[in-house]
């Protein structure tokens, strides 16, 4: 079949791999319909992990089941299906009290299993023909037959959930005033969940002029981090307060004011949003952390920052008392209801997809999407 292969760093080719087998009784194989090119995908497309050559990448998959292992019991062939990105058993001590993002498993030795992900486990990627989903009673999503609502569902495999745990994480409620970090698919997704939730403010803060207008689109408040110190922006509008919450789906590869849009040179500062989070949240607030950091980034800024190890501003965060929560999005706590809100119309998150392109136009995605330009915010592969 054919496949999204990394090559190194900045380089991705279509290729011939082999077709995925039914290797335990409980997999499926799932026929690729929709699969996603994501942010995370970018820090391995940009050598910033030690992803090796040869891994298939696609961790947002969805499609119809073209073949059922024998222990199958609640799925069958042409059943339309989505994934979370988190491969999971079900049944370990992580599992059963809901962390599906850190299932011990599927991943020995480590808490926590994707497809097409360095570092966690065999699976192989999804920006492919086929996929072999394992504990697939678990794994698999039910849709609604046909193909309405292909690209709204597309995205439950990752941002709309791992949106949704931001705002879970900083328990945004009703009424409240919530600053998110990043405008791309994760922070648009984290607004429009703050919306779900009913905060009454939601400032969105990027400098990619496209996204931010999507933000401003769903009804968020755009901040420009480009024309001044984002903090002082919002306090400014705000007769000097702060917000309730804050939200940080940006990660480690947060990028300083100027960018090369802004005729400026981008520097990256690991810390910055975290610090601006903490800021700009009033005390008795609390931080929700989906945007990812790790514990080794070749590409650090800094000797510290290659070891994942980052100066934040843990007095003024004691201080104020502030609370916070982080990891990978435990997508099976949030997918089913999610699907319904987009079956029963309440939910399109399908605005933050910008381009639609086969396999065979992956590098070129991937090449832009990296790039940020030319509107490429959300992509997804039909293969
Ligand atoms: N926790 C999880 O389960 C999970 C799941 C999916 C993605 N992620 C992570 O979430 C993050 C966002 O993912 P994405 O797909 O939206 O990626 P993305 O790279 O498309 O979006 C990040 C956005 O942040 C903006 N940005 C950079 N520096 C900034 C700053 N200082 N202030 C504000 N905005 C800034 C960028 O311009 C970009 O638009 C990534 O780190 C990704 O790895 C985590
Ligand atoms: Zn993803
Ligand atoms: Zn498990």
């Amino acid at each position: 079949m054919k496949a999204v292969v990394y090559k190194g760093p900045f380089e991705v080719a279509v290729e011939n791999v082999p077709d995925p087998e039914i290797k335990h009784p409980n997999d499926v194989i799932v026929k690729i319909t929709s699969t996603c090119i994501c942010g995370s995908d970018l820090h391995m497309y940009e050598g910033r992990t030690a992803a090796q050559p040869g891994i298939v990448f696609g961790h947002e998959n969805m499609g119809i089941i073209q073949e059922t292992g024998p222990a199958v019991r609640t799925l069958k062939e042409g059943d339309r299906v989505v994934m979370p990105f988190n491969v999971a058993c079900g049944f370990c001590k992580n599992c059963q009290r809901g962390f599906t993002g850190f299932c011990n498993t599927v991943n020995p030795g480590f808490a926590g299993g994707a497809y097409g992900y360095v570092a966690m486990g065999p699976w192989v990627g999804g920006q492919a023909e086929y996929l072999q989903v394992p504990f697939a009673d678990f794994n698999c999503l039910p849709l609604p037959a046909g193909t309405e609502w292909e690209s709204d569902f597309a995205m439950l495999a990752d941002i709309f959930p791992t949106g949704y745990h931001g705002a879970a994480l900083a328990d945004v409620s009703p009424g409240e005033s919530v600053a998110v970090f990043g405008a791309g698919p994760v922070g648009l997704m984290a607004a429009y969940s703050c919306m779900i939730r009913g905060a009454a403010e939601v400032y969105v803060i990027d400098h990619v002029i496209e996204r931010l207008e999507k933000a401003e689109a769903i009804g968020a408040i755009p901040i420009d981090f480009d024309n001044g110190d984002p903090v002082q922006q919002i306090k400014d509008r705000r007769g000097g307060q702060g917000v309730d919450k804050g939200i940080d789906a940006v990660g480690y590869q947060a990028a300083m004011a100027g960018s090369p849009a802004a005729g400026g040179e981008q520097h990256e500062a690991p810390n910055i949003v975290l610090n601006q989070a903490i800021e700009v949240v009033n005390p008795t607030g609390a931080l929700g952390i989906p945007g990812l950091y790790v514990p080794t980034d070749p590409g650090g800024v800094d000797e510290a920052s290659k070891r994942g190890s980052l100066a934040i501003n843990f007095g003024l965060l004691f201080e104020k008392g502030l609370r916070l929560g982080t990891g990978q999005c435990n997508v099976k706590s949030y997918n089913a209801y999610l699907r319904d809100m987009i079956i029963s119309g309440r939910a399109s998150p399908s605005f933050v997809v910008s381009h639609t392109v086969s396999l065979d136009e992956a590098p070129d995605a991937y090449t832009k999407f990296d790039q940020r330009i030319d509107g490429y915010t959300k992509v997804i592969l039909n293969p």
